[in-house]
């Protein structure tokens, strides 16, 4: 989604912020809880759950649109929980802007104040450079569109993070979900929000396994998608 496109920000039910999109009536998480949301889909569903078969020491994540830096803070939340070492790369085209990120409350709603330079570096580090936040967490962010994804083999985890199917149709294809079939090593996961029928046969139509899980609150679903071979 371009920036000519209205954005304003608003409060989400578990206190966090997101941006909103009033004319698309779309936002870039869930107003059932931004922070509830991510935890449950990406840290709960994927990272947690990779980790526990991962046997290699570092894990390779992959964002489908960085936007806010969300999942990337609660991602190194956790990796510094559990000593886990992470390449996170982010993928986004449209990054935001210095005076969104300064109403992005979420280091205040998730406690963790200390990390507050935490969450300003990871908006602030240079794209394209891979850049140490910390000893165990590397993130690359990648100024590039979602159709211009050519990496091979080379990701544990991806969190496809996109905008709704029923704003950007275009990124819940067969096209999009081979890229990043191609993309995950093998028993490599991908999870999303989404729950949709048409987007879980597309996903098994590139040869993923798809596994529909309970959602985060205020969705009954979302979808877990291994690759298998
Ligand atoms: C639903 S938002 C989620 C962003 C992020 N995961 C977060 O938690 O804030 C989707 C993101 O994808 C980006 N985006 C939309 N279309 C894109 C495209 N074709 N290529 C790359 N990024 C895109 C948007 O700018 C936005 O940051």
């Amino acid at each position: 989604m371009d920036k000519t496109v209205k954005r304003e920000i608003i409060t989400t039910s578990d206190g966090s912020t997101t941006i909103h999109f009033p004319e698309l009536n779309e936002q870039y998480h869930s107003k059932h809880g931004a922070i509830n949301e991510a935890k449950h889909v990406f840290l709960k569903s994927g990272y947690n759950q990779v980790i526990t078969t991962n046997t290699q020491r570092e894990l390779s994540v992959l964002e489908i649109g960085f936007g806010t830096g969300l999942n990337a803070f609660i991602t190194f939340l956790e990796a510094q929980k559990n000593n886990q070492k992470v390449n996170y790369v982010g993928v986004e085209a449209y990054p935001v802007s210095i005076e969104e990120q300064k109403h992005l409350n979420y280091v205040e709603v998730l406690s963790a104040d200390e990390y507050q330079s935490v969450f300003d570096n990871l908006h602030e580090v240079p794209w394209e450079i891979p850049t140490d936040i910390s000893s165990i967490f590397s993130l690359t962010k990648r100024k590039q569109f979602f159709r211009e994804i050519t990496d091979q083999n080379c990701f544990d985890l991806v969190y496809f993070d996109a905008f709704g199917a029923r704003v950007q149709p275009e990124l819940w294809t067969e096209e999009v979900f081979e890229k990043m079939y191609n993309a995950l090593r093998c028993n490599g996961v991908l999870v999303t929000y989404a729950a949709k029928g048409s987007v879980r046969r597309a996903m098994q139509a590139v040869g993923f396994n798809v596994e529909r899980l309970p959602g985060p609150p205020g969705k009954r679903e979302m979808l877990r998608a291994t690759k298998i071979k």
